[in-house]
């Protein structure tokens, strides 16, 4: 396993659409999922999309952190870890939701964003074996996220508006996550 460069949008490959994995059998595949999952381990992000790692293969990793405030908030879904290969969307709630998202490849800013509530998502494990995922909430918001990316898709087009991350030792730093509400302050959730 190795750590991947992220890249930011200076890099075309991130505005890309993803081809779609066809040959599970592929060793670089399992490879590019090990280093991402590495990767986004290490960032720390919740999420990750091969395109973030300018492959332009539609392969997202996902982890809630399994910290104990996590746990408390996520219940079952913390530390889970979601591989999934060509993922789709095949159900949302009409339900929507605002809250914060923040990206690796967009360091230093987050944006307040509208998504579905729920949402269900069918795609294939790392072997190829089919895959179907009922997530709400956080995880609902982090795998529209990474989808989004396989895209071309970036949260900045559909953040209603967008702030930048206040240094720590900056005070607006507490009145700017003082707005959260439901969701987790973006600089410690970074897709
Ligand atoms: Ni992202």
């Amino acid at each position: 396993m190795a750590l991947r460069e992220i890249i930011t949008p200076e890099n075309p490959v991130l505005r890309k659409k993803a081809f779609k994995v066809t040959n599970f059998n592929d060793p670089k595949l399992q490879t590019l999922i090990d280093d991402m999952v590495e990767t986004m381990l290490d960032a720390p992000g919740v999420g990750l999309a091969a395109p973030q790692v300018a492959v332009s293969q539609r392969v997202i990793t996902v982890r809630l952190s399994d910290d104990e405030e996590s746990q408390k908030e996520y219940g079952d879904q913390a530390g889970v870890l979601y591989v999934v290969i060509n993922p789709e969307i095949i159900r949302t709630s009409d339900e929507m939701v605002e809250g914060y998202e923040a990206c690796l490849s967009i360091p230093g800013y987050y944006g307040n964003v509208s998504r579905h509530s729920a949402v269900t998502v069918r795609g294939h494990d790392r072997h190829g074996k089919q895959i179907r995922i009922k997530a709400q909430g956080w995880l609902a918001r982090v795998f529209q996220h990474e989808i989004d990316h396989l895209d071309g898709v970036l949260f900045i087009d559909r953040a209603k508006e967008i702030w930048r991350v206040a240094e720590r030792e900056d005070e607006d730093d507490e009145q700017v996550f003082a707005r959260e509400d439901e969701e987790k302050p973006a600089s410690e959730a970074a897709e």
